[in-house]
């Protein structure tokens, strides 16, 4: 699949729940929340049927998100069937952490954390936040006390056997600069891969002021201050926007999601997003969405869900507009980051 603007499409990111054990304050508003209402969201035979359909249309990879997404039931249940998908070629998860290191009772197996089990199932590579390594900003941040939860839970994807671990730290202005050098060696001392990620206006206005807003040149500025500059590896690349950089003298990257201040963020955009309400959203920034689960729970044919799927790819914007018009309308933990 490819869009008007050459974007090709291969990545497809799923968002099973918009519930989260945790409440940051850049994700959720400070209101109470109401979750979606259980029949609202995309059951695992929808989701499967959505992707078996993209997976024909060129999806070779897959990113399980939420909310929080080990948190909802059978999730190893929904990997194994995702893995099984003819087409699908890498899994990969977004989770805060917390419930890695848990061991889950309905798995066999004694003593095999989420982690492993994740593995197991077929997940390829993890992605961890991890924004603060201080207890008290983390509670404070994510309005839970987890830290100690979710640092057990990096330890414990540490050796679960994931082909990467990588850690993601939304930077906050007068939180993050006096930090960054000591999560650089907390990501070396673990070989994981850290990534800093630029605060986007994805849930309430205010998360995002000029008074919060730390970029990511500002780190590389206070990381050369400490190792040296940084050295520039443009032949790395994710499945994703972000730059990597190497530490000086060491055999270390550190990425950079510049999603407010690189302008050519968008240029290598190969994703669609599928809300957990059973909405296709071709870009994070902007409302653009394509209703896929009324058509699903109406009878459409796989030819019917084949076109709307190739009409939102057609409507893929050329960038997001975070930084013209955008105003959040819906929540990041519905869209799944
Ligand atoms: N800006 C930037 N990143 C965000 N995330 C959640 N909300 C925001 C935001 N407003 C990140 C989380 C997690 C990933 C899924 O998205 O920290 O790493
Ligand atoms: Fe939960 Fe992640 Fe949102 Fe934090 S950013 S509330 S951990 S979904």
């Amino acid at each position: 699949m490819e869009d008007r603007f050459g974007h090709r499409i291969s990545y497809l990111r799923i968002s099973i729940t918009d519930r989260c054990n945790e409440r940051c304050r850049y994700c959720l508003p400070e209101e109470r929340q109401e979750w979606l209402p259980r029949d609202g969201i995309l059951s695992y035979e929808e989701i499967l049927r959505i992707l078996r359909i993209g997976a024909g249309m060129g999806i070779r990879k897959v990113r399980i998100t939420g909310g929080e997404p080990l948190t909802r039931r059978n999730v190893l249940s929904l990997i194994r069937s995702v893995a099984a998908v003819p087409g699908v070629e890498d899994i990969g998860i977004s989770t805060n952490g917390t419930l890695l290191a848990d061991v889950p009772a309905e798995e066999s197996g004694e003593g095999v954390t989420m982690a492993r089990h994740l593995v197991e199932a077929g997940v390829r590579t993890v992605n961890i936040s991890l924004d603060t390594l201080d207890q008290a900003a983390y509670a404070a941040i994510t309005n839970r006390d987890f830290h100690a939860r979710a640092l057990a839970g990096i330890e414990a994807a540490c050796v679960a056997g994931f082909e990467s671990v990588k850690l993601n730290c939304v930077l906050m202005k007068g939180r993050t600069e006096h930090e960054v050098s000591d999560l650089v060696e907390f990501a070396h001392d673990h070989e994981c891969l850290l990534r800093f990620i630029e605060l986007m206006p994805v849930s309430t206005t205010e998360v995002l002021t000029a008074d919060n807003f730390l970029s990511c040149g500002t780190v590389q500025q206070i990381l050369a201050a400490r190792y040296g500059p940084l050295v520039p590896c443009p032949e790395v690349r994710t499945n994703g926007p972000a730059s990597y950089w190497r530490i000086p003298d060491r055999n270390q990257l550190v990425g950079f999601i510049g999603a407010m201040t690189n302008l050519h963020f968008c240029e290598s955009c190969n994703k669609l997003r599928l809300t957990a309400d059973g909405k296709l959203r071709p870009c994070l920034g902007s409302h653009m969405e394509t209703d896929l689960i009324t058509p699903l729970r109406a009878g459409a044919s796989d030819d019917e869900i084949t076109r709307l799927i190739a009409d939102t790819v057609d409507r893929k914007p050329k960038e997001h507009d975070f930084r013209t018009t955008y105003l959040p309308g819906r929540r990041m933990i519905a869209i799944g980051g």
